[in-house]
């Protein structure tokens, strides 16, 4: 070998084994703690403009980065002109590009002129040592349909030719399957044809040119669930050069079942729908936290790495209200105690932690909130976390009531009154069965809910089936993709049929009610029954099934949480979702019940919040806590 040649011999080989490098790094590292970060959603709706997104960015560089935070996501609507007349839901006011792709509007996003996109602005993040995020909406927007863009291949650069015909964006857009809470923005594309796929393609192509490195995508999971286009999207992404994390939103009405069916091609999907600074929302979160915990879908295989259920935004410090057009201007209305609660929550779940106030007016308590050392360390490294049962309740109350020589006695949470409720469950899923077809009272057929060994209920739940009748012209265009789909209607209820979603994006608050509106021709409300016994539904391909619900939306009671730490340590917290100061405890044989193999007879205990020392565990361990707020003990056992 001549010199030269030894040149690119040495050359070629180390090229080899940075790729090697790099690919196994990049294997080992994706997602493989909850990913942190901060999102714009919860202090600029989707008003940010370029300015006030990199000031935060700034920021989150200078103080958040070194405690974890690395992801800086803009959200919803960054291609949409902020103009009289633009909001959530209006039409018409996109960027589109000649292929029917969403740009970024170049009134809020100047550095966007002359086709750049978001490269500019990626690069920047990049150079503060942060990783660039967005957010995007499922299949193609309303407005491309309307101007039918021709689609574009990404592997010739030109317009997608298939069986001789060049293929637009009405050949793929499925207007019955509108997004449920942004009615007029987007739908779904048809990605059994090979051009729904190259548009998705030429969609994720472009977002990997820009640099990104995060992608929240929504209106595909839980009520809105679009597992066809999730499988296409996460194949695509899988098949590029860039690593990008990929996000599911929103998560009303999730359930353990439907994660367990994409959580291995994504790395975070939410699991409840929008949080924000309300106690209620708070609340919300607690039984959703345990069954995706009992499940074991903490970490478990995801996308080039890990997934994790994603508990939402965390709406502290300085905000705005959802789906306006104002930016951020007052204060979470969360008290402090229900700060820490939430806080304490997202990290024994070990949620991905995504801060959602103006970084510009972070007050000193959020700061040092967001940054407790100690919940972060629960957050990225605790293990075997779940929710704890073995606890006891004295109310503050009952304190003052029986005076000094008071009687324990537990708080039991009664309540009498219960609802129906409709949960949307993956369609193999066995708990799924239980409809069948029943000749009806009337002249319509029934098609009823047998309530088997899940509940005493006696009388089965019914509704009448109703072909479903076409109003105008362009209805019978669907009347064909309708064949063997039904309306069901409700019972006593004069032209309402059975919808699975909303016109707009729930609160978590409202996840699960049964729910009844307007009969239209809408794939919410059309439903085919199967031979054995489940009942699909033509907007997500998922399947119904009826629960008998508590009907209070505010849970009381107390809960805890415990997870092990990874120098052996004990974390166990309790919460106090009652309005009035309440005891809780527990004893030390019932903490051997959730780890058998820890000794907790010698154990020494410090609670967080209040540094306080509880010296050695002796047969129990009690604590006042406060309506709403927590404490977080560490327990130290030899
Ligand atoms: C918002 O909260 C911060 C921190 O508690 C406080 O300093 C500030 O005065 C509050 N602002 C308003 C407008 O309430
Ligand atoms: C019921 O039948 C449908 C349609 O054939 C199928 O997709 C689904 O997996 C079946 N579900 C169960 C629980 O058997
Ligand atoms: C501990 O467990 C026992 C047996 O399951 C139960 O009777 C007792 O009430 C529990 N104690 C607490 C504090 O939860």
């Amino acid at each position: 070998m001549n010199t030269y040649n030894k040149f690119i011999f040495l050359f070629f080989i180390i090229i080899f084994i940075f790729g090697f490098l790099s690919k196994s790094a990049l294997s080992e590292i994706h997602a493989s703690l909850p990913p942190r970060g901060w999102n714009s959603y919860d202090s600029f709706c989707w008003t940010i403009s370029e300015e006030e997104y990199l000031q935060n960015a700034q920021l989150i560089a200078q103080k958040l980065h070194v405690h974890g935070y690395e992801y800086a996501v803009v959200d919803y609507l960054w291609y949409r002109k902020l103009v009289p007349g633009a909001y959530v839901d209006s039409l018409g006011f996109d960027v589109i590009d000649e292929w029917g792709r969403m740009i970024p509007d170049p009134g809020r996003w100047p550095s966007s002129k002359g086709g750049k996109g978001f490269k500019d602005v990626a690069k920047k993040v990049h150079d503060m040592g942060l990783k660039f995020g967005f957010h995007v909406m499922r299949g193609i927007s309303t407005q491309a349909v309307n101007a039918n863009t021709p689609i574009l291949d990404v592997t010739t650069g030109k317009a997608y030719v298939e069986s001789g015909k060049i293929w637009h964006a009405k050949d793929i857009g499925q207007k019955e399957k509108a997004c449920g809470w942004m009615k007029n923005g987007f739908m779904s594309v048809d990605t059994t044809l090979g051009a729904g796929r190259a548009f998705l393609k030429s969609l994720y192509h472009q977002y990997a040119e820009w640099d990104v490195d995060f992608l929240k995508h929504d209106c595909v999971f839980g009520d809105d669930y679009q597992p066809d286009e999730i499988t296409v999207v996460s194949g695509i992404l899988k098949g590029l050069n860039r690593p990008i994390l990929y996000s599911l939103s929103p998560g009303t009405s999730a359930t353990p079942a439907m994660a367990k069916q994409v959580a291995p091609l994504v790395n975070m999907y939410r699991v409840t729908g929008d949080d924000w600074d309300n106690w209620g929302d708070v609340a919300a979160h607690f039984d959703v936290s345990r069954d995706f915990a009992a499940a074991s879908l903490i970490g478990g295989n995801g996308l080039l790495g890990n997934s994790w259920p994603d508990l939402d935004m965390l709406p502290l410090g300085w905000l705005t209200e959802p789906g306006v057009n104002v930016g951020p201007h007052r204060n979470s209305s969360l008290s402090l105690d229900e700060q820490k609660t939430q806080m304490t929550l997202w990290s024994m779940a070990r949620s991905p932690l995504m801060f959602g106030g103006d970084m510009r007016k972070l007050d000193d308590t959020t700061y040092s909130l967001i940054t407790n050392p100690t919940l972060l360390e629960i957050n990225s490294f605790s293990s075997n976390n779940k929710e704890f049962p073995y606890i006891t309740s004295t109310t503050y109350s009952e304190f003052l009531e029986e005076g000094p020589n008071f009687r324990k006695r537990s708080s039991k949470d009664t309540n009498g009154s219960e609802k129906l409720a409709l949960g949307l469950l993956s369609c193999h899923n066995l708990e799924a069965k239980g409809w069948f077809l029943r000749a009806g009272d009337t002249n319509l057929d029934q098609v009823c809910w047998k309530w088997g060994a899940r509940s005493k209920m006696l009388e089965p739940f019914c509704l009448y089936k109703t072909e479903p009748h076409l109003q105008s012209d362009e209805d019978g265009m669907y009347s064909e993709a309708y064949q063997g789909k039904h309306h069901l209607r409700a019972r006593n209820r004069e032209g309402l049929c059975f919808d699975t979603s909303s016109k707009r994006k729930l609160t978590s608050k409202e996840h699960k009610t049964t729910s009844f509106s307007q009969c239209r021709l809408d794939a919410n409300q059309m439903w085919e029954l199967n031979s054995n016994g489940t009942l699909v539904n033509s907007y997500s391909g998922s399947c119904a099934s009826i629960k008998v619900m508590k009907a209070n939306t505010t849970p009381g009671g107390i809960r805890s949480w415990i997870a092990t730490g990874r120098k052996g340590e004990v974390f166990l917290a309790y919460f106090n979702m009652n309005p009035t100061r309440t005891t809780i405890s527990t004893t030390i044989s019932n903490l051997s019940k959730a780890f058998p193999n820890i000794n907790f007879q010698s154990c020494s205990c410090k609670e967080v919040w209040s540094g306080k020392d509880y010296g050695s565990l002796l047969h129990s361990l009690s604590a006042s806590v406060d309506s709403h707020a927590c404490a977080l003990f560490i327990l130290t056992c030899t």
